[in-house]
């Protein structure tokens, strides 16, 4: 008999749990006899009719998963049990990590400033798992409203177990004499203070789990890029946020909390959003002549969901050895400007 190999993505454990007849294991791939695929797609599109994903058994999921996610995130459920705080989880990055770690088992704080966005996702994932999702209307570099939002978090789920401080915004760009007082502090309190505002108030939660994974979203300007030209705020800030990681992770690591920081390249989201260019920045460009492409490797931004599989990566006990780090992913931008 002839065989078709299929990518099935899944522990073999799971797929041992599958009610067919035929199968023949092979690490992360099966062998089934050619039709049975089709047959296999039916059953699902009845399945996933029926509805009711919360009472559905592991091998279902790991199958209907197969469907609609790529093979890395439909591996595992590595967040089963586990609470994660996501802050600037309205949108793009936030977004994507918080879309991840729910499907992989995780109740998700969504911190954000109130916006529809956050509402939508949070009903979104309330549907894929009940309850998993609790929206929290919060400016991250408000130290009072931050102090609240993790006690509430932490109420809701009754614990806390990784924490993703990635809000963030692009703010004032422009030469350094044109730009106001308050435009620097505005970007320095949203992406710096916003991020220990995050960490302060989660250590002791996390301490009380007796370990935790932080990860910290920084950027490649201010760190392996600086040809940005009028983003010094921005740059300073991701640059501020490289070192506190830094610092955060041997402070903690006899508490067993990891801290990593991430440096991403251009990705498609919504940061635009949050420039406010000032028209003098064109006085402080050098011209720089690029080969011609964006990202060696994506030939284009990165995608929010890259970012959400390395942050998952971290959050997990995948990465139970790794603290400190400060990963570049960017698709190779970063060696070329
Ligand atoms: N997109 C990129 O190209 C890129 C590259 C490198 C680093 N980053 C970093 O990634 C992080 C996420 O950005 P993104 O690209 O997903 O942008 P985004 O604008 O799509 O999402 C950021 C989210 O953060 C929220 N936010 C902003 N200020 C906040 C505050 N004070 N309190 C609470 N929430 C707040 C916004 O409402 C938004 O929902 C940022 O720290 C950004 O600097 C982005």
């Amino acid at each position: 008999m002839t065989y078709q190999k299929g990518y099935m993505g899944g522990p073999a454990k799971h797929l041992n749990q599958l009610p067919c007849k035929g199968l023949t294991l092979w690490g992360d791939c099966v062998h089934v006899a050619p039709g049975f695929v089709q047959i296999l797609h039916k059953m699902i599109i009845i399945r996933a009719c029926l509805g009711n994903l919360e009472t559905e058994p592991l091998w279902w999921t790991t199958w209907k998963g197969s469907v609609h996610m790529s093979p890395n995130i439909m591996k595992k459920k590595r967040f089963l049990g586990k609470t994660a705080i996501i802050t600037g989880a309205g949108s793009g990055i936030g977004r994507a990590t918080a879309i991840q770690m729910a499907r992989e088992g995780a109740n998700v704080a969504l911190f954000d400033l109130v916006n529809e966005r956050t509402s939508v996702l949070e009903q979104k994932l309330n549907k894929l798992r009940k309850d998993c999702a609790l929206a929290i209307d919060v400016d991250t570099s408000d130290e009072k409203r931050m102090e609240e939002a993790v006690r509430r978090t932490v109420e809701h789920f009754g614990g806390l177990d990784i924490v993703f401080a990635n809000a963030g915004i692009n703010g004032a760009v422009g030469p350094i004499e044109e730009l106001s007082l308050s435009d620097w502090e505005r970007t320095m309190s949203v992406n710096l203070t916003g991020t220990f505002l995050t960490l302060k108030y989660s250590i002791p939660h996390l301490k009380e789990k007796g370990k935790g994974s932080i990860i910290i979203t920084s950027s490649i300007n201010g760190n392996s890029r600086f040809a940005s030209f009028g983003w010094s705020p921005y740059s300073t800030t991701k640059a501020g946020q490289v070192a506190f990681a830094k610092m955060a992770a041997l402070e903690l690591a006899k508490f067993k909390i990891r801290v990593n920081v991430i440096c991403p390249g251009a990705i498609s989201t919504n940061i635009d959003e949050s420039t406010e260019f000032n028209e003098e920045v064109e006085t402080i460009v050098i011209p720089i002549e690029f080969p011609e492409g964006a990202q060696p490797l994506a030939d284009g931004p990165g995608k929010p969901e890259n970012v959400a599989d390395l942050v998952s990566f971290l959050a997990s006990d995948d990465a139970i050895h790794i603290t400190g780090a400060q990963i570049i992913i960017d698709g190779a931008e970063s060696l070329l400007s």
